[in-house]
């Protein structure tokens, strides 16, 4: 027999549900906060900055939602346990992740070296890594269902040229496959787990970027089939959908948010 048909809107809400978002300080991770108040979820912030963007202070009372902030250093053990107790205990209980801090370095493969990709490591893979086992072992003890997105990238299945980021694709492969397994193992217990891999989105990651490489960027408006960089209103709806109920079945999905590059490129021969 079908199920009863259920309130479209009541399925994206998040009203009432308790976040922990990484790497929330700026950029994405940022935008994901804000997104996730809006739709009414509660959101601690880990971050290794001393303070959030100036906009992260008016969330809480213009969504009439929790926030929290603790500086944080994902690659430190204690550091992120301990920042995930105080989160825990200041919202209650915990409902979802997003893990977002991470970090990339632009160098040719023959110059990168083992303090730097170590780094990389270090907060994309094991940052990642041990913000959702926290996570999933709070939400265990809780015995209640959970959704977790993790960020991988357009550099965890791709390549762009000119873009020599060796560390960052082996550091993005792991954390889409990391979803993958995650998500079998966790889906009796009704933990879920999906990722977003963003192709090029403005941020203070690419800002960077554009000024060192500037035809890294031009890809996204010359051969990516959309022909536009993305933006991060680009990205949020696709965690928003991920953490509520309306994602209830999906789990071990990647949603490619990259304007069509991943699938192909309209002017291949540009960059030459
Ligand atoms: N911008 C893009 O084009 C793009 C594309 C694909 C994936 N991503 C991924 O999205 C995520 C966010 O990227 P962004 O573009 O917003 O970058 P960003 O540099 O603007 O933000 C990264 C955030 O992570 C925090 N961070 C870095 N190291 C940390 C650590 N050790 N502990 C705690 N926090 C730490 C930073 O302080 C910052 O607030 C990253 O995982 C990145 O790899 C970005």
């Amino acid at each position: 027999m079908a199920d009863t048909f259920k309130d479209i809107k009541q399925l994206y809400s998040l009203a009432g549900r308790n976040y922990i978002v990484t790497g929330g300080a700026q950029g994405i991770g940022f935008a994901v906060t804000q997104a996730i108040c809006q739709m009414g979820g509660n959101v601690a912030v880990l971050d290794i900055r001393t303070e959030p963007v100036e906009a992260y202070k008016s969330l809480s009372s213009q969504f009439n939602v929790k926030t929290e902030y603790f500086q944080t250093d994902v690659t430190k053990e204690e550091d992120l346990k301990s920042s995930f107790e105080k989160a825990i205990a200041s919202l209650g209980s915990l409902d979802g992740l997003v893990p977002v801090a991470g970090i990339v370095v632009d160098k040719p493969f023959v110059e990168q070296t083992w303090e730097k990709v170590n780094r990389i490591q270090q907060t994309n893979v094991m940052g990642t890594f041990f913000a959702t086992q926290l996570a999933v072992k709070q939400m265990l003890k809780q015995g209640t269902p959970g959704s977790i997105v993790l960020v991988a990238s357009l550099c965890a299945t791709q390549t762009t040229p000119g873009h020599r980021v060796s560390g960052y694709h082996a550091s993005k492969g792991a954390v889409l496959m990391l979803a993958k397994g995650l998500a079998v193992e966790l889906a009796p217990q009704n933990i879920r787990v999906n990722s977003i891999s963003p192709g090029y989105t403005e941020s203070d990651m690419t800002r960077k970027l554009r000024e060192q490489y500037p035809q890294v960027i031009e890809v996204m408006h010359k051969v990516a089939p959309m022909k536009r960089i993305g933006n991060v209103n680009d990205l949020t709806p696709a965690v928003v959908y991920l953490l509520s109920d309306a994602a209830a079945y999906t789990t071990s999905a990647d949603i490619q948010i990259t304007g069509g590059l991943h699938a192909g490129r309209i002017e291949p021969n540009s960059l030459d």
